[in-house]
């Protein structure tokens, strides 16, 4: 109907319904204000009822905001400000008593942010992971670095440069699985590969530890597995002699077992080492006295070493009468399994979380 009016009523008008409108907001702050106060602190739904009404897309302030287009030119930026602070006003408000609600642990749909969340399932390092992490450690500390190799391996680097040549009895002390493609690639039988493929590289002195896992064709037990894992050492340099070899396990032996470990040396017979030994620890669990584990000698086997045959050297171009050195090796089950009191081989390939969830880096 404004085509009736003329110019000044229709100002006249627009004014009239400004004014309206300041007075339905200051209404409003005013309704907002009583109600808030007398507010029952302790109802979620209400509360959010009462938010929705105020300050939902539907709700009083939106409408009142709404009301922008007919407020006069000059009046827009005063009304967008008592609007603002209206706003701003009943959010933190609400904000407040909110809080108050969550505190206080009120209401149906009440968010007690003080409560312990639900935990999420942390995973826990694998018992192998953790000894392989502690053997490794110690022999960083003596100056060992990390080196790794293929699990699939050739027959050169896994036997021959190991001196065991194809018709060498040795090779069958190591039931090997052989890639069905080729007879010349096989699954690692130990991690002497790793010595090789390293002196391979022709950068002396070597000073290398090498954690993995091997493959050997034997029966399933609860003491042996057609898969293992285990650490293997090398050392080439000049004048390298057996009383290093020794001094270097003891210091490992002591580091990993305690003080009190008594270590002793077998002579034994690897084809890539000459002379070799075989180490034996006194038994952690009876401390010498004889028990099960043992089989009551007091003392249990844990590695293989030796100083590195001459031939071997040769095999990798490296110049024997001039280097020498020592190698090593050792199963990482073992040690595993008398830390943390583990009877059976298999729980370590089992994947039941009752049974890895036991352990953590601590232990
Ligand atoms: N490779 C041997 C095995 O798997 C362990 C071993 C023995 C490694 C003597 C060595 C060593 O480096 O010198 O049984």
């Amino acid at each position: 109907m404004y085509h009736s009016l003329t110019k000044s009523a229709l100002k006249w008008h627009i004014w009239m319904h400004y004014l309206r409108i300041m007075d339905e907001i200051l209404r409003q702050i005013g309704a907002f204000q009583d109600e808030i106060e007398a507010f029952d602190t302790t109802d979620a739904d209400a509360l959010e009822n009462f938010r929705i009404r105020f300050l939902g897309t539907k709700g009083i302030v939106k409408a009142l905001m709404g009301e922008m287009k007919s407020v006069p030119g000059d009046r827009k930026r005063e009304f967008g400000q008592v609007m603002n602070a209206f706003k701003q006003f009943a959010e933190s408000k609400f904000g407040a008593l909110t809080e108050k609600l969550i505190v206080s642990g009120g209401g149906a749909h009440g968010i007690d942010t003080t409560l312990p969340g639900d935990p999420l399932p942390a995973g826990s390092r694998h018992p192998i992971t953790l000894m392989r992490n502690r053997i490794v450690t110690i022999f960083q500390r003596m100056g060992f670095a990390v080196a790794e190799g293929p699990e699939i391996e050739d027959d050169w680097h896994n036997f021959t440069a190991l001196n065991l040549d194809e018709d060498h009895p040795a090779r069958d002390m190591q039931d090997t699985f052989y890639l069905s493609k080729s007879p010349d690639w096989l699954l690692r039988t130990h991690t002497s590969n790793v010595q090789i493929r390293e002196m391979q590289k022709g950068k002396l002195p070597i000073r290398i530890i090498c954690p993995g896992r091997v493959y050997r064709n034997e029966t399933i037990s609860a003491r042996s597995h057609c898969f293992f894992h285990q650490v293997e050492g090398l050392y080439i340099d000049e004048d390298v002699s057996f009383a290093d070899l020794k001094q270097t396990l003891y210091f490992f032996v002591k580091e990993m077992f305690g003080d009190d470990v008594r270590i002793r040396f077998r002579p034994s017979y690897f084809p890539f080492t000459e002379p070799s030994a075989e180490m034996d620890i006194s038994c952690q669990l009876c401390k010498g006295k004889g028990c099960a584990v043992c089989k009551r000698t007091g003392w249990l086997e844990i590695l293989g070493c030796g100083m590195v045959h001459p031939k071997v050297l040769e095999n990798c171009n490296i110049d024997p009468t001039r280097y020498n050195g020592f190698a090593f090796g050792m199963g990482i089950e073992r040690p595993a399994m008398l830390k943390y009191g583990i009877r059976d081989i298999r729980l370590f390939s089992e994947n039941d979380v009752r049974f890895l969830r036991q352990f953590t880096a601590a232990t």
